[in-house]
């Protein structure tokens, strides 16, 4: 008996800290302060980043000796495209890849050709290229046929 007891306290006791472990990991909490999206404009130009992406709407000055860009932000998403999962995507490039393109076209040894930038964007620079970027994405809801049956 006592020791059934224990043997549930035990497992209960591995469960709540897998509970408490995965909590730490979670994203609750996170919140970016308002940026400036011309400054971060600026910051996504200097940045070379249109070296390999378009910004839908938006005219960037071309580069001159690089190959076109080839993944587009912005544009019609199905669902919002949240500044938690843009701030992701710029700091942990490999951890979701952009969707809709070939591997083979985004990727090198399974990890993004996006370079990480860690090292020297500044949290300003990182917020002010989300609230540049984050307008651009349009939310739309696909529009099904429905067949109405008599
Ligand atoms: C050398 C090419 C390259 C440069 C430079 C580059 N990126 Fe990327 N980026 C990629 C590739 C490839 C992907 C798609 C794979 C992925 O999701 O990481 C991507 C994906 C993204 C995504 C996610 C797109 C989606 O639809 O999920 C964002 C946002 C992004 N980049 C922002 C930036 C910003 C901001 C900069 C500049 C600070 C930058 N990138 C510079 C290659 C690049």
């Amino acid at each position: 008996m006592t020791r059934s007891i224990s043997t549930t306290f035990i497992i209960f006791a591995v469960l709540l800290l897998a509970a408490c472990e995965a909590d730490r990991m979670s994203e609750k909490g996170f919140s970016l302060p308002p940026g400036n999206a011309m400054s971060g404009r600026e910051a996504f130009v200097y940045m070379h980043c249109h070296e390999c992406h378009t910004v839908v709407g938006e005219e960037l000055p071309a580069l001159t000796g690089t190959a076109p860009p080839f993944v587009e932000l912005g544009g019609k998403v199905t669902r919002v495209k949240t500044y938690g999962e843009l701030v992701t995507s710029i700091i942990n490039p490999s951890h979701k890849l952009a969707r809709g393109y070939p591997l083979e076209v985004i990727t090198n040894d399974g990890q993004s050709r996006m370079p990480v930038y860690n090292g020297y964007m500044t949290v300003q620079e990182l917020i002010d290229i989300v609230a540049f970027l984050q307008p651009h994405y349009d939310v739309f809801v696909p529009q099904y046929n429905y067949r109405i049956y008599p």
